[in-house]
């Protein structure tokens, strides 16, 4: 299966993810592209591959607006095809239903505002990178772990994510696909 992974990030944190779903899909014989969702994300081929795995971190509720643009402008390729997202965010590492409840809004309104209907989501839990922030972001960071419940000390990084979890839900996904719908000819 050739499998095309675009992602958005801001502080590297979903890159990593990325980087290990392709190793992953990798050692399970398939094809993986890691692109960065950019400007010139023009040029991605996605005819090329048999599904298509996005993946972006929240950030005040928002992915990456480079994210948003790639799936505005190539929805109707995506949606043609077996695809997945993969949504990075504190909120899932959390308990709080709230945050769940808010989780499921901004993967609402970017389903809505990109018009493109993943298949497959999977909720992955983010990275506290304090040795990344500058000072204002460490306060917001602190801020935003205390409510989630997560006691934090700001002088070293969290990696909260279940790469088991990512592990399964990237292999599933590829098992999943029978590809393509193809539809019978009328004549
Ligand atoms: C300034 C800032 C704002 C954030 N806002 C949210 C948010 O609204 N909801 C949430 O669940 N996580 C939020 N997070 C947590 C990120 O989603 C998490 O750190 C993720 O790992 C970032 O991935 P990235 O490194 O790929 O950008 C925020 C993080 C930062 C630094």
């Amino acid at each position: 299966m050739r499998v095309l992974i675009v992602f958005g990030t801001t502080e590297g944190h979903t890159r990593e993810i990325c980087h290990f779903a392709a190793d992953v899909l990798r050692k399970a014989g398939h094809t993986a592209t890691t692109e960065e969702a950019a400007r010139d994300s023009a040029d991605v081929q996605i005819g090329a591959y048999d599904v298509v795995l996005l993946a972006g971190s929240l950030h005040i509720g928002r992915y990456q607006p480079g994210l948003v643009r790639f799936a505005q402008a190539r929805a109707d390729e995506l949606n043609a095809k077996p695809s997945a997202f993969i949504s990075v965010s504190l909120s899932a590492a959390g308990e709080n239903p709230d945050d769940w409840e808010c989780l499921e809004d901004c993967l609402a309104r970017f389903e809505h505002e990109t018009g493109w209907t993943p298949h497959q989501v999977h909720k992955a839990e983010g990275a506290i990178k304090y040795s990344q922030y500058d000072f204002f972001k460490r306060l917001a960071l602190k801020h935003i772990a205390a409510k989630r419940g997560q006691a934090t000390v700001t002088s070293r990084d969290y990696d909260l994510t279940d790469y088991d979890a990512v592990r399964a839900f990237v292999l599933d996904f590829v098992r999943a696909d029978r590809g393509p719908a193809v539809l019978s000819d009328p004549r």
